[in-house]
This record gives C-alpha cells, structure tokens and sequence, in this order.
C-alpha cells in the first residue's frame, strides 16, 4: 500500500490519535527523496541551510532567494512529506505585505506546501494574513533562532516562571491565528508537554523532551555530518563525517600514487574512437 501524502489536515489527526509525528529537516533532492522514501512526515526546508549548508554563522544572513533554490530542490526529491520552508529572517516582520509575497513565492514558485515563521503576539496578524490566501503556517516558539541577539545566544528557554507563561500565552495566540503545527525548540520537557496539552495544534519538538506531539532535527546532526558538535539534545543515529573524510583521503592517496584510475575503466584505446571523444 502506498504511505499517505501528509497534509496539515492529517497532521491534526495524527495528534488525535497520540500518533508521533516524524519530521526532519532536507536541503537538497536526493536527501530529500531518501527522508521520504523511509516515511518521514514533515520535511522543513529550514533556515538552518544557512549555518548547515551555506557556511553562515548564523541563519540571519539566508535570503528569500537562498530559501527558494533549497525548497526547489527538495520539492524535486520528495513526493509524500508535507514540505514546509521557513521563511528567513526579515521576509515577513516588517509588513505585511512583503510577507505575502515572500511566502507567495516560497509555495508558487517553490513548490513549499506550507511555511514556518518564528515568534508570537507580534507575528499573529502576518499569520492571519497568509491564512487569508490559504498559505498554511507553522509556528516556532521558545529559542527562536533569528532572534540570536536578542536572546543572548542558543539557550535554553522558559526557565523563569514569567518567559514560560509568556510561552503558553504564545502559544495560544498562534494556535488562535490559526498555526496548523507548533516547533518547540530548547524549552524545558515539562513546558513543552504543558504547551502540548494546552493547545489543539501538534507541537513538534527540538530540544524540548518526549512530551511533543513530534520530533524534528537537523538532518546533518542525526546523520553525525556536521563539522561543528551538535547540540546535546541531539541522538546521532550515525557519524558519517569520518567514513566520509576517510573516503576521501583514501581518493586522494589513490590518485597521487596514481592507483586510480585503474587501467581497466579508463577510457582510451580500448574503446571505439567515437566513445572515447566523448
Ligand atoms: O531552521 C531549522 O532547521 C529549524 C528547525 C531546527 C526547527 O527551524
């Protein structure tokens, strides 16, 4: 039998029947083919392409045209997964007008089925505006990113009594704007759990315990790609980083003592003229 499309309608049933929603993070087609291909759900064409793929610092620099190149691809590679592409930091704060556009283009132009944006209170009408063009919208709460600076670093957040209220109140707000799915990233588990059972919508967590209606993570952590250590809450299922490098340096050893390429799989004179000009 062939796997379901994911959609935000069956998303919700999903956390009807307490069944964990499996999400991941894809920049490119192939990655993308083979998250789905094993059944993952949700594919966020996430902004973290800045830091992961890109060579950013951070993902404030990621531009909407960036955002659409990765999106464009991962929608060639997947065909089952709900595909959702954030939108970068200052394509939707600034006015509401531009954020319709931008989201516009991330769904027309780059196949996305819905986008995720980061905040609360102050990005509720932008929501209810993309709603009102039938752009689906996922919302993101607790370390937030692009908020970096102001947050002072990646840290943990709801830790006080008064950020973690403000974090439910938010999250009601989202879920009253109309958000189909919450991410919780780097808030403490109980919080999360909390916000799981306060609101209608699945909570997709990150850093944020068992109590989440899913999981998402950076794919390259998962798959131990990154240069840099991942974060603590993440499980590497594998550490491909070295098999890679050692595939590599064995490469590069082989061509220099001129043991690759094998005499056997060169092209040359062995080989009709015609196929060897090509
Ligand atoms: O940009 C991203 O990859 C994200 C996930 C970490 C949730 O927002």
């Amino acid at each position: 039998m062939t796997p379901m499309k994911t959609t935000t309608t069956r998303l919700a049933e999903m956390k009807r029947r307490g069944e964990p929603i499996v999400a991941l993070t894809a920049y490119d087609a192939p990655t993308a083919a083979l998250l789905d291909g094993a059944g993952v759900d949700v594919l966020l064409v996430g902004d973290s392409v800045g830091n992961v793929k890109l060579g950013y610092g951070n993902t404030l620099p990621v531009t909407v045209e960036e955002m659409l190149h990765h999106v464009r691809a991962v929608r060639r590679g997947n065909s089952r997964a709900l595909l959702v592409a954030d939108m970068p930091y200052l394509s939707y704060e600034l006015d509401p007008a531009d954020a319709l556009r931008n989201a516009g283009r991330l769904i027309k132009d780059g196949g996305a089925e819905a986008v995720k944006l980061e905040g609360g209170l102050a990005v509720a009408p932008v929501i209810k505006e993309l709603l009102r063009v039938n752009i689906p919208v996922m919302g993101h709460l607790g370390l937030t990113p692009q908020a970096v600076n102001r947050l002072g670093g990646y840290k943990v957040q709801g830790r006080d009594p008064r950020d973690a209220e403000r974090l439910v109140t938010d999250a009601r707000i989202l879920e009253g704007a109309g958000i189909f799915a919450l991410v919780l990233e780097c808030v403490p588990a109980d919080l999360a759990a909390a916000v799981t059972s306060k609101v209608s919508v699945p909570t997709i967590g990150i850093g944020a315990g068992p109590g989440c209606d899913g999981q998402i993570l950076v794919v390259d952590d998962l798959l131990g790609l990154g240069a840099s250590p991942a974060p603590s809450f993440v499980r590497r299922y594998a550490d491909l980083r070295p098999v890679m490098e050692d595939a590599v340096r064995r490469y590069a050893a082989d061509v220099r003592s001129r043991a690759f390429p094998g005499k056997a799989h060169s092209y040359g004179a062995a080989r009709p003229k015609a196929r060897a000009a090509r």
